[in-house]
């Protein structure tokens, strides 16, 4: 990665990198207010027994705060690192009767439609961006519209490049602008940056700068009949 650029590279499928990554980016208390609003979200969304899906699970924090939270919940984890997916696995092993971990790339793979259940919420944090492109976005973007089913929730809480910055940015962090155009595109309603957190635009490291972006799938009104 080049120095002027704000983005980080990573060894996802390394096993000593990904216990690194785990170690060093234990939730602090801004990452831990994101979570809070995920919870809040999908706790005003979904039925309490619900499924939710999350994208780039990694070492399991989200999930952990999330299953926690929500005894009845199902929680399916998707990544494509088996490192990460065994610190999850380990971090999580309370909550297994509920939680199932799928190895399988976001990009590339059908996850979307391998799921036997209805799936209410589509969730992920600090992960999408390291899928590189804006184009890449737009297909995981697509597949989570694929897998909800009507109703149902998707929360993205990521990497973004603030507006009115000069620093350049990796190509997976763009403003929630361009985030919210590709969600209107794919037919979410309503798609919207519901908050921000540790805005930088001066002198900003790779751990700043990052949003929470919402989005409703399609809810189907029932045809009444019209009688003249
Ligand atoms: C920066 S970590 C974030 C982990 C976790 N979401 C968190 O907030 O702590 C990004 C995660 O996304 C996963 N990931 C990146 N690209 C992926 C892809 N194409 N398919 C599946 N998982 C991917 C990585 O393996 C890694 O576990």
């Amino acid at each position: 990665m080049n120095k002027n650029v704000i983005g980080a590279d990573h060894e996802f499928h390394d096993e000593s990198f990904a216990q690194g990554w785990a170690d060093r980016f234990v939730p602090t208390p801004e990452r831990i207010s994101l979570f809070n609003l995920i919870l809040s979200e999908i706790q005003c969304t979904v039925k309490t027994d619900s499924c939710v899906v999350e994208l780039g699970i990694g070492p399991g924090y989200l999930a952990n705060h999330i299953l926690s939270a929500m005894p009845n919940i199902n929680y399916i984890g998707i990544d494509f690192s088996q490192p990460m997916l065994a610190i999850a696995s380990k971090r999580l092993r309370q909550y297994s009767k509920r939680l199932a971990l799928v190895w399988a790339d976001l990009i590339h793979d059908n996850w979307q439609s391998n799921f036997n259940q209805p799936i209410h919420a589509v969730i992920s944090t600090w992960a999408l961006h390291d899928l590189g492109t804006q184009g890449n976005i737009f297909t995981v973007y697509d597949k989570s519209y694929q897998a909800l089913t009507e109703g149902g929730i998707f929360l993205n809480g990521d990497f973004i490049k603030p507006d009115k910055t000069n620093h350049a940015f990796e190509g997976g962090r763009f403003e929630t602008g361009k985030h919210i155009e590709m969600l209107n595109k794919i037919g979410f309603i309503n798609p919207t940056c519901i908050e921000l957190f540790e805005i930088e635009k001066n002198n900003p490291t790779p751990a700043q700068n990052y949003a929470c972006l919402k989005a409703i799938k399609f809810v189907l009104v029932a045809k009444q009949a019209i009688h003249i």
